[in-house]
């Protein structure tokens, strides 16, 4: 080992090292598997937790990554072992990963702490497995280093550069506007994800990676590396042999997350314009850090940083032109003083070491600070009547327009409801209408599902609309964009003032103002309320009651209340 811990001081060594009976069973067993003492006896054993399957497309390369991360283990003098964990695809999981990312971040907490692992490397990327898996590593304080799947290729149609999600929506919307024949929409299909990797514009895949990396986490660059370049897989031989290191050092969570470090994260948020999605993640890692950050946090950031990276759907390129234009270390480095560069890395240094080698090799891609992409803010939080909590919107993704509006509520109770109207030609629909959509926040999603970017009504898209104000307490993707407002707190299944809202009521948002009114009497809204019933949705038994009963609102990210906070948890007894 390189310094610090001794081999006896290995968290391990209460397994391996004593020369009591279950030490015998410890040592035969690890003996059955067909290593040998010197293997394992004395060595820091590695977890890599493993987030593959056969349904997570995204993670397709991690059988052959985990290889490749045990190479650099046993390069360094560590024993890796392999542990599988939920691999959470956010295309197969229904409803939505969101009602299981609590429950990876547990069973990467447990996995941690049920066995003889002195330290641990997280193979994530797909949506909700970075924030899961690093919720759960961050407290368990065991040492810990991010290996992120990487962004997949560019799409490719006849010639067409495609983006996941984002084209999706784009196309879609055309096919049902009649613009786009079955055939190409079939050929679309075939060219849109060409390469395993996660979504390759910025959605929360590559916004929580490159966030892991802004934080400490990954090693430097690693969060920008095209999942199928040759340097990705060096990339996961060198986290093998780095996390052996970082259990030498006892260099863990701890010694790297800090206030300085989520702080960061909120400018690296901006200057991505990053998902949505990642403003909950953050908050619940940040609370499992100690960190209390909350979402006037992310306004207040927002306002000062711009967006500097051109990648859709706020933008116009890809993850691989920004990888090839510096990556993530290239933004850091154009963001200068913002951030703060004396905060810690998993490499033992701090973050401005990291940035060493780092150049912007194309800056229409990587804008620099006194060039960004646009004026308009990458994210803002709203408040008001009607999301006393708050609720938050990215106005860089919508229509300048819709930026300060008032219309009549079109109001859908729930995406059922919703989804059976949305294409009727009769919908008493206009331009000027906002759509609300109910009962779609984290318990009545359940799981708080990406249906945040409703349809445009077809009927509106003939006509050539393609952005009009959507209000809901749901997430939306990433990938997706339009004047949506999201996260509505407290969401309208508990009774949030959502919940009041009828068709033909005004509701005016002001994003300048931060604002988001019910332009109903105050007296008329309680009445409204006092008159509400609960929907009825029983869950009998199961992981869904257990969510229904402890899941957070959005403004606290939606972690169970139980597993929240950093009051340590004993060690296992072994006897
Ligand atoms: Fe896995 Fe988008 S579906 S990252």
């Amino acid at each position: 080992m390189s310094n610090g811990k001794s081999h006896r001081g290995l968290r391990s060594a209460r397994w391996f090292a004593s020369s009591g009976l279950r030490a015998f069973g410890h040592r035969s067993r690890t003996l059955q598997m067909g290593y040998a003492y010197e293997d394992f006896m004395g060595k820091p054993v590695v977890a890599i937790i493993n987030t593959w399957s056969d349904l997570q497309s995204c993670h397709a390369h991690f059988r052959t990554r985990a290889e490749e991360i045990k190479r650099g283990v046993w390069q360094a003098g560590g024993f890796p072992v392999e542990l599988p964990a939920l691999s959470l695809s956010e295309t197969f999981v229904k409803p939505t990963t969101m009602l299981y990312r609590n429950m990876l971040a547990m069973e990467v907490e447990e996995l941690l702490r049920s066995h003889p692992v002195d330290g641990v490397v997280l193979m994530a990327g797909c949506d909700k497995t970075t924030p899961a898996t690093l919720m759960g590593a961050i407290s368990m304080d065991l040492p810990t280093i991010v290996m992120p799947a990487g962004p997949m290729l560019r799409g490719n149609y006849h010639g067409e550069v495609l983006g996941s999600g984002s084209d999706v929506w784009k196309y879609w919307a055309e096919k049902q506007a009649g613009k786009i024949s079955e055939d190409e929409w079939r050929a679309m299909e075939s060219g849109i994800a060409r390469s395993y990797g996660t979504c390759m514009t910025m959605g929360t895949a590559s916004t929580m990676t490159a966030l892991t990396e802004t934080l400490g986490m990954t090693l430097p660059g690693a969060s920008s590396i095209p999942a199928p370049d040759s340097g990705h897989a060096r990339m996961a031989t060198a986290c093998g042999r780095r996390i052996v290191a970082m259990i030498g050092e006892d260099l863990k969570p701890s010694d790297i997350l800090s206030r300085a470090s989520f702080e960061n994260a909120l400018v690296v948020q901006m200057a991505l314009a990053g998902s949505t999605n990642a403003i909950i993640h953050l908050i619940a890692m940040a609370g499992r850090a100690g960190v209390d950050i909350g979402l006037d946090d992310f306004d207040r950031v927002a306002r000062k940083v711009p967006v500097l990276a051109n990648v859709r759907p706020s933008g116009a390129f890809l993850m691989e032109d920004f990888y090839y234009a510096g990556g993530l270390p290239a933004l850091l480095r154009e963001l200068g003083d913002r951030l703060d560069l004396s905060a810690m890395t998993v490499t033992g240094a701090d973050l401005g070491a990291a940035l060493g080698g780092a150049g912007t090799y194309n800056s229409e891609v990587i804008r620099p600070l006194d060039s960004p992409v646009s004026d308009a803010l990458g994210m803002a939080v709203l408040r008001g009547n009607l999301a006393p909590n708050g609720a938050v919107m990215k106005p860089s993704a919508a229509e300048p327009r819709l930026l300060k509006h008032s219309g009549p509520a079109l109001v859908f109770k729930d995406y059922d409801e919703m989804d059976a109207a949305i294409d009727r030609d009769d919908l008493p629909v206009t331009p000027d209408h906002i759509l609300v959509l109910q009962n779609a926040g984290p318990v009545g999603g359940p799981g708080m599902p990406e249906w945040g970017m409703l349809p445009i009504p077809r009927k509106l898209l003939k006509q050539g609309v393609r952005d009009m104000l959507r209000i809901s307490d749901a997430r939306m993707s990433g990938t997706s964009y339009g004047a949506c407002i999201l996260h509505v707190a407290p969401e309208a299944y508990v009774g949030g003032p959502l919940a009041a809202v009828r068709n033909g009521d005004l509701i005016s948002v002001d994003v300048d103002k931060r604002s988001l009114e019910l332009e109903v009497r105050e007296s008329e809204i309680a009445r409204r309320l006092e008159e509400w019933q609960p929907p009825k949705r029983d869950y009998p038994r199961g992981y869904n009651q257990l969510f229904a009963q402890h899941i957070q609102q959005a403004d606290k990210g939606c972690d169970f209340d139980f597993l929240a906070g950093t009051e340590p948890i004993p060690e296992p007894d072994i006897h």
